[in-house]
């Protein structure tokens, strides 16, 4: 007895002890709202005497909406959280950032109450959402007391947004919005959330309770059946100490039966949602003083099946029941029963009860640390951009504006891809936050008033691949880390900002090649990008695996397939050629040396004789032009050194050296026969026509000749030196000094007179280098009576002395016709009139027919007869003999 008393007195200060803290203190966590509170008005204040909870400005909380008031004479009958509101004309979502604890169980409620304000007579009707995700359609059409949603959420993370959105033409607005952080055990469900239903407790009086009777400031509404039940009640102290922790106000009152032999029996049609899933919170407390042999014993049935009991209520303390899976209703129509049992004496009773639906939010928010950085760059640009709000990438249809995410499914958290913040009028610097949207791929901070430098991260971030900072007062320069991995870069319209190489900072590393800053100062000049790509060249491309090519670049097969041309120093000049250990020729620039990068991949370093006059200006811009030129029969280009007095070029290495070497069987090179002469020739003209007609503005070469035509691993023919006459002069000690331009013997007669070179001085020294391959005979030989090979083959052609005109090192292995089809088309291209020289289209059309015709004739015709050259000389395409 003594036992029992003092545990009930422990149990009676306990009590009272937690009841005073939860006035003093369980406020804590709590956050009220009154939306739309006006700024002059006090903030926070208290709400009533009755619950003493503070309410504040919702002000810091949203940065859209108009704020506004009820009508005045409804003002008086709701209280002052209910009296003002905030709503939202423009935007189509506008939502409140709430600062809630990550994985806990929060009573959200959100209040309604439309009271007229706006004179329209007609309330509105949207959709409000948590997050990403619907979480009901708020209809304030004829409903002039209002409404809320009330929800028990456990947030993903610590931010929570609650978004109003607009569904039609009638204005979202809001009255309140409450969150309460809950017990940790409380309400704990298989998956999704619970969405208030009802929330009664049984009582003949007309009140509802909330804070601070209900510690969590759940809001108890009476309810009563006066026929079918009847209310006990207690004035004790009913314990209501359990996870749910219901006021123990709810808990004094109780519903029996009226008949005590029927059933309690609660029934409800949900009949809008049928499909509807329940959980129900019953709460029992014995509150009637039991005589000795009376018994209160009962079992609870939903829809007619048992699920739960038998129970007996214990004496003044709560039990309560709870279903651990969710429960569904045939047709929403829901029945709740407590059925005594035989051996009960007393009817059954409930104090009170909680029906809640379940509510999935399927979709995942956006990857938090994304949406934190985001904001973080909203916040640092100052950006108030009516759509930036809520969940950045979902719902899909309520992206924000410049945004592109990647959605892989509904359960996984979208991440940010791209990001356009173009022309929205950008100050400060590039925001250091942007490195932490790790998937970006695309960013746009085009035509902004962005100062200060290009910020090395954007070169660290792995999935970036197109950054434009076009149009912005960037300056310092391009750092290095952003010269590679393929990077699609535009900086064009920064004036402060230096782009050219010699601003650039030297490179650590080797050869990082593959880059691209595409960079145009001025309209259509390239000179200023920096560095060439040759990575992957299609024609007319413009962006191919994150390259920016320029027009007129084609397919090639360079060994520097997979890199990028660039500057080089001149000590990577010396360690890439091993101290220019091995020359692999001497022309008309320059010495030609062997080199390697990388250890493997084999490149012609070819140094420029000093007496190139041009400044570096003029030398760079000659250079990216040429590395722009790239055509399976061209040598590439793949960098440069210039430093000081040292100019080198580096070129792709061709293994088989010249065709001039072949043909004399000079310097180790083989004889060729004569179907590989007519391919070489045809690929010869296929390089030079793309040099006239492929490039933009068109090229001429002004210096073909054998020397220029080198062959790869597998003698196909590229042409080298493309370019260079016009810019470079030769030191003129060379067995074939390039005088002002061209080599002498291969130089267009015409030249003397017009001083020009053009397309057709080409196809002249083409038709020179084809007599060389046909006849093998010296360009110019002083000792001969016709010194010129034109000369020489023409005085042959006309003596009828064919056998002598012909390489005697091909040993009549050769189609005669090809051979005099080659001869022929020879003697046009070399006519000393321009007017009178195919176009190299025509001479590659031609070629082609020459090698059909050899194909086709390889095993007959062969040597070469007299007369049946008479038979096919045509005299008027014979040039006359000089
Ligand atoms: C709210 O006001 C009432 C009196 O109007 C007061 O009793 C109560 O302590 C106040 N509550 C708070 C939290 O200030
Ligand atoms: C609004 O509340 C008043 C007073 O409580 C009530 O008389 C009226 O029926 C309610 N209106 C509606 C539409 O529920
Ligand atoms: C229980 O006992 C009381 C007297 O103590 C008596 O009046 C009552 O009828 C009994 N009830 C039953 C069901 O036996
Ligand atoms: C987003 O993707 C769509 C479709 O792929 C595209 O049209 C749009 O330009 C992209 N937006 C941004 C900001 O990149
Ligand atoms: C979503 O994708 C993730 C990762 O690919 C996978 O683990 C998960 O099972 C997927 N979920 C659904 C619902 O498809
Ligand atoms: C990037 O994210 C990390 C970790 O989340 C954070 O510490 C850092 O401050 C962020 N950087 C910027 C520039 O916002
Ligand atoms: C960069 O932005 C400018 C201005 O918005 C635009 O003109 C240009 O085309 C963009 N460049 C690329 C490569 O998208
Ligand atoms: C770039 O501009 C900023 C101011 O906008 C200045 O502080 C900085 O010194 C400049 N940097 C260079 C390299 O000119």
């Amino acid at each position: 007895m003594e036992r029992s008393l003092w545990l009930f007195l422990f149990v009676l200060i306990a009590n009272l002890a937690i009841s005073h803290l939860a006035r003093v203190q369980s406020q804590e966590g709590f956050i009220s709202l009154d939306c739309g509170l006006p700024v002059n008005e006090e903030s926070p204040y208290n709400e009533s005497e009755a619950t003493g909870l503070l309410y504040s400005s919702d002000a810091t909380f949203i940065q859209s909406g108009k704020t506004e008031s009820i009508e005045a004479d409804l003002g008086r009958e709701y209280p002052k959280p209910l009296r003002t509101l905030r709503y939202f004309p423009e935007g189509k979502r506008n939502c409140y950032n709430l600062n809630v604890e990550k994985g806990r169980n929060h009573l959200i409620s959100a209040r309604f109450l439309y009271g007229n304000y706006d004179g329209h007579g007609k309330g509105p009707k949207f959709d409000l959402y948590l997050g990403p995700n619907l979480w009901a359609t708020v209809d304030l059409r004829g409903n002039e007391n209002g409404t809320w949603e009330e929800i028990l959420h456990i947030p993903t993370s610590n931010k929570l947004q609650i978004c109003l959105v607009k569904t039609g033409e009638s204005v979202p607005m809001i009255s309140a919005l409450e969150l309460r952080p809950m017990g940790i055990d409380s309400y704990v469900i298989e998956s999704g959330s619970l969405n208030l239903f009802f929330r009664e407790y049984f009582t003949e009086s007309d009140t509802y309770i909330r804070f601070p009777e209900d510690v969590y400031d759940r809001r108890w509404f009476s309810y009563f059946r006066k026929q079918e039940w009847t209310q006990i009640s207690t004035s004790s102290f009913v314990g209501n100490f359990n996870d749910y922790d219901p006021p123990k106000d709810a808990l004094a009152t109780a519903a029996i039966p009226t008949d005590a032999s029927e059933p309690w029996t609660y029934e409800w049609d949900h009949s809008d949602n049928p499909s509807a899933s329940y959980y129900l919170y019953a709460h029992f407390a014995e509150i009637q003083d039991l005589q000795a042999n009376d018994t209160r014993e009962f079992n609870i049935l939903f829809n007619g099946q048992q699920y739960d009991g038998p129970l007996i209520p214990k004496k003044l303390e709560i039990t309560t029941i709870v279903n651990s899976s969710p429960r569904t209703c045939d047709g929403g129509e829901c029945s709740f029963q407590l059925t005594r049992t035989d051996r009960s004496t007393l009817p059954p009773l409930l104090n009170a009860l909680e029906v809640y639906t379940v509510i999935q939010f399927p979709h995942s928010e956006t990857e938090e640390s994304d949406v934190i950085t985001i904001n973080s760059i909203k916040d640092a640009y100052e950006l108030n951009t009516i759509n930036w709000q809520g969940d950045p990438c979902v719902p899909r249809d309520l992206i924000w504006d410049g945004l592109n995410c990647s959605y892989t499914n509904i359960s996984t958290p979208p991440r940010i891809t791209s990001l356009d913040l173009s022309s929205t009028g950008l100050t400060g610097t590039i925001a250091a936050a942007l490195q932490n949207l790790t998937q970006l791929e695309k960013l746009d901070l085009s035509n902004n008033k962005l100062t200060g430098g290009v910020p090395e991260f954007l070169g660290n971030m792995k999935s970036l691949t197109v950054i434009n900072l076009s149009g912005n007062n960037l300056n310092g320069s391009i750092p290095q880390a952003l010269q590679g991995k393929g990077l699609e870069l535009s900086v064009e319209g920064n004036p402060m900002l230096c782009v050219s190489a010699s601003c650039r900072k030297s490179p650590k590393k080797k050869f990082p090649l593959a880059i691209v800053v595409a960079s145009v100062v001025g309209a259509a000049i390239v000179i200023t990008v920096l560095v060439l790509f040759l990575v992957i060249r299609k024609k007319k491309s413009t962006v191919v695996e994150g390259l920016h090519l320029l027009p007129g670049a084609s397919a090639v097969n360079a060994t520097f397939a997979n890199k990028s041309s660039r500057r080089f120093t001149y000590s990577e000049v010396v360690k890439m050629t091993n101290n220019f250990h091995r020359v692999l020729g001497k022309g008309g620039f320059g010495m030609v040396y062997h080199g390697s990068v990388n250890g493997y991949e084999q490149v012609a370093v070819k140094v420029l004789s000093q007496s190139s006059t041009q400044g570096y200006k003029e030398f760079k811009a000659e250079v990216d032009l040429l590395m722009r030129v790239h055509h399976t029969n061209l040598v590439s280009l793949v960098g440069y050194c210039y430093e000081g007095d040292h100019l080198a070029l580096i070129y792709e290495f061709l293994p088989n050296g010249d065709l001039k070497q072949h043909l004399s069987g000079k310097g180790g090179g083989s004889i060729i026969n004569w179907s590989t002469r007519l391919r070489i020739a045809l690929e010869a003209a296929l390089g030079l026509e793309y040099l006239h007609v492929g490039c933009k503005p068109p090229m001429v070469h002004r210096d073909i000749k054998t020397a220029n035509i080198l062959l790869d691993e597998n003698f196909k023919a590229k042409i080298a030196d493309f370019g260079l006459s016009r810019s470079f002069q030769g030191g003129g000690d060379s067995e074939e000094s390039t005088v002002i331009a061209g080599s002498r013997g291969y130089l267009d007669p015409e030249y003397n007179h017009s001083g020009r070179l053009a397309e057709k001085s080409d196809v002249y020294s083409f038709g020179i280098v084809l007599l060389e391959m046909i006849t093998n005979q010296p360009v110019i030989n002083q000792t001969s009576e016709y010194p010129h090979i034109t000369q020489r083959v023409g005085f042959q052609i006309k003596r009828g002395d064919i056998l002598e005109v012909m390489d005697p090192n091909l040993g009549k292995d050769y189609d005669i016709n090809s051979a005099w089809r080659a001869l022929e088309l020879a003697m046009s291209c070399a006519n000393p009139s321009s007017s009178k020289r195919p176009s190299m289209s025509q001479v590659i059309n031609e070629l082609k027919e020459c090698i059909t015709c050899e194909n086709s004739g390889i095993s007959t015709n062969r040597g070469l007869e007299s007369q049946e050259v008479n038979v096919g000389l045509d005299t008027t395409v014979v040039p006359m003999a000089r």
